[in-house]
């Protein structure tokens, strides 16, 4: 089994998007080794389900999103194998956290073809405080990185 954290700031946008996303092309491939959750950095939103910008942009395209909010744990460092933030402040913030233990870290847009292997993956930006357009570009840039994370989990 392998199990896959993503994290963002709040826990309402980025990383609750990038778990349902997995989710379903999981599903939809009926592959059964991948597990996944997410958590943010903050704790601001704890509890509280996704945001409503993020759930509509996700429906859209076929993808419901059921997350609470939850904070990212020292225990989570133990449960995952791999974790994936979405910029370049949730990577220092996890690489503080990891404590030396042997998690995976990774940057979302590094499974990205755009961006695979270059080493300079930009950030998923925080849609937060921008109009719905934000949140279009959000969901294109994961959607565009779950496919190339898949098969580097199912590879490995
Ligand atoms: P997320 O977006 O990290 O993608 O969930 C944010 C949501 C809330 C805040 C920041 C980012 N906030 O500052 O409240």
């Amino acid at each position: 089994m392998r199990r896959v954290l993503f994290v963002c700031t709040g826990n309402i946008c980025r990383s609750p998007l990038a778990e349902a996303l997995l989710r379903d092309r999981v599903e939809r491939r009926g592959i059964t080794t991948i597990e996944t959750d997410s958590a943010g950095t903050h704790a601001d939103h704890m509890g509280e389900p996704s945001d409503q910008r993020m759930r509509s942009t996700a429906l859209g395209h076929g993808v419901t999103i059921e997350h609470n909010a939850r904070r990212v744990t020292s225990s989570d460092f133990a449960r995952f194998d791999l974790i994936v933030g979405m910029d370049d402040g949730h990577m220092r913030r996890l690489e503080q956290m990891r404590d030396g233990r042997p998690v995976e870290l990774r940057k979302m847009l590094e499974y990205h073809p755009t961006y695979a292997g270059d080493g300079h993956a930009p950030d998923v930006p925080d849609p937060w405080y921008g109009g719905m357009r934000g949140f279009e570009e959000v969901y294109e840039m994961i959607d565009g990185a779950i496919d190339g994370l898949i098969e580097e989990l199912i590879e490995s």
